[in-house]
């Protein structure tokens, strides 16, 4: 079996695996839970592969307690998972609900009572439709309605979390959401697209501010997606690169750590009117101190220049060359540099690697086994490359695998298998791939499983609830 390098990180090095809620909860229509633009973007023809919605998906909010079992049965120390909006908050305003509430104190007590440390994120794209139906992210509104929604969900979940992400890639959300509309809304605006970049960044601040004001000791931080964008050619395709990197990064990195919108990204998006969003106090809040910075990473990607004036062309990992069922490439140097880029450029914060994985055409076999030898080999190269960086400098301080369980891959839904278990859809059979018993295996090996990492010293070990232990 491939055996990663881990001998740079640090013994108390956090492992773990990653979902999200309308990824995984089916469920849609229990708890008294309102519809999410996903459910409506999924419900429209056409706009997910073969009409797939998640309606079911991996059925997780009937299966928790089986899915929890197959969590600990990796040794993971935390778990990432993401909170439905609509399921705790139907409209998106007023007060919580009940139900909502109650399942997930008791999923997160199952997973506190198994040991393991939940990273919750709180913004995984699936925005209460009806706060889309009053603009969604084009208005600064629903940033507001993020603020006072993740106010309540701290009180509410305070005692059994101190580690959160207050929103997941907020690039997608509002890009491939707003801009290009491959994703829930499925609007197509520049306009609309910038606005959202800036309100994103602002419900990152308002989430801040509202947990830092609910005391106690929670870690915060955000979660950004960073690819490696290398130009094809170093000369000519330079300024497409600078230009996409201002888009994908600088845009969202910038204002959290470095103060504000940089040059670069003022030039490209003021013609749709970003700087006349930024009102006083938004960069403070934006920019308020964190605790760590998420970062998840897929893929190197080349870049060019784009010869009828766009922002740039991006190219496709050539066929023969390695690269997942997604057409991602497989380079996990990219990983090394990009854990040295955000280094270098915006914080020298703690990092969690909150997402990484492939997706590979897995079956079952006729023996009953799924055998994904080359998400082993993925797994295992790129947390190699962490470790490489780790001996550079940077402070990784865990990993979190992208994904527990197959799953409604958003726009491409169930085609797309990420998982460490594999799902057949139809029954709900689950299945560990090879791939799970590697990572267990890992685990163990590094120095042992270590248990409530984060800020060891100052955090107290959430409240067990042996009521919902079953
Ligand atoms: C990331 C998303 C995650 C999953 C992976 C493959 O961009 O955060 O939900 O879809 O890609």
């Amino acid at each position: 079996m491939a055996s990663p390098t881990t001998e740079h990180l640090p013994e108390d090095f956090l492992w773990g695996v990653a979902t999200a809620a309308y990824q995984i909860e089916g469920g849609v229509d229990v708890d008294g839970r309102g519809s999410s633009i996903w459910d409506t973007f999924s419900h429209s023809d056409g706009r997910t592969r073969h009409g797939d919605t998640g309606d079911i998906a991996c059925d997780h909010r009937a299966l928790w307690r089986q899915d929890l079992e197959l969590i600990a049965d990796l040794n993971v120390a935390a778990y990432r998972l993401s909170l439905g909006w609509p399921r705790l908050q139907p409209t998106g305003r007023g007060k919580l609900n009940t139900a909502g509430v109650e399942w997930y104190r008791e999923l997160l007590g199952g997973v506190c009572d198994r040991g393991i440390r939940p990273l919750v994120t709180l913004y995984h794209w699936d925005l209460p439709q009806a706060l889309e139906d009053e603009g969604g992210w084009t208005t600064r509104a629903t940033a507001e309605a993020f603020g006072d929604y993740v106010a309540l969900v701290a009180e509410a979940f305070g005692d059994l979390v101190h580690d959160w992400v207050t929103v997941n890639e907020p690039w997608c959300s509002a890009f491939l959401g707003y801009g290009v509309g491959v994703h829930a809304p499925g609007r197509r605006s520049e306009r609309e697209a910038t606005a959202a970049s800036h309100h994103l960044n602002l419900a990152h601040g308002l989430a801040l501010r509202a947990l830092r004001d609910a005391g106690g000791t929670h870690q915060v931080g955000v979660t950004d997606l960073v690819a490696d964008l290398v130009p094809v050619d170093p000369v000519a395709d330079a300024e497409a690169v600078a230009r996409l990197d201002a888009l994908n990064h600088q845009l969202f990195l910038g204002p959290v750590f470095l103060g504000g919108y940089s040059a670069s990204v003022t030039a490209l998006l003021d013609p749709y009117g970003l700087s006349d969003l930024v009102q006083p106090g938004d960069l403070e809040l934006i920019g308020a101190p964190l605790d760590f910075v998420g970062i998840n990473h897929y893929q190197q990607v080349l870049v060019e220049d784009d010869p009828i004036g766009g922002i740039a062309r991006v190219r496709e990992t050539p066929a023969g060359e390695r690269r997942t069922s997604f057409g991602w490439s497989i380079s996990p140097d990219a990983m090394t540099r990009v854990l040295q880029h955000v280094r270098d450029v915006y914080t020298t914060l703690p990092v969690y690697v909150t997402e990484n994985g492939i997706s590979l055409t897995d079956y079952i076999r006729p023996d009953g086994t799924v055998q994904d030898p080359e998400r082993v080999e993925y797994l295992a190269d790129y947390i190699t490359a962490i470790d490489t960086a780790v001996a550079d400098g940077v402070d990784v301080r865990g990993y979190f695998a992208w994904s527990l369980l197959d799953n409604f891959e958003w726009a491409e839904g169930y085609d797309k298998r990420f998982g460490l278990v594999f799902v057949e859809f139809g029954s709900q059979k689950r299945v560990p791939k090879t791939s799970a018993s590697f990572y267990s295996h890992l685990i163990t090996t590094h120095r042992g499983r270590v248990r409530h990492p984060f800020a060891a010293a100052s955090v107290p070990t959430p409240k067990r609830r042996k009521e919902t232990f079953q």
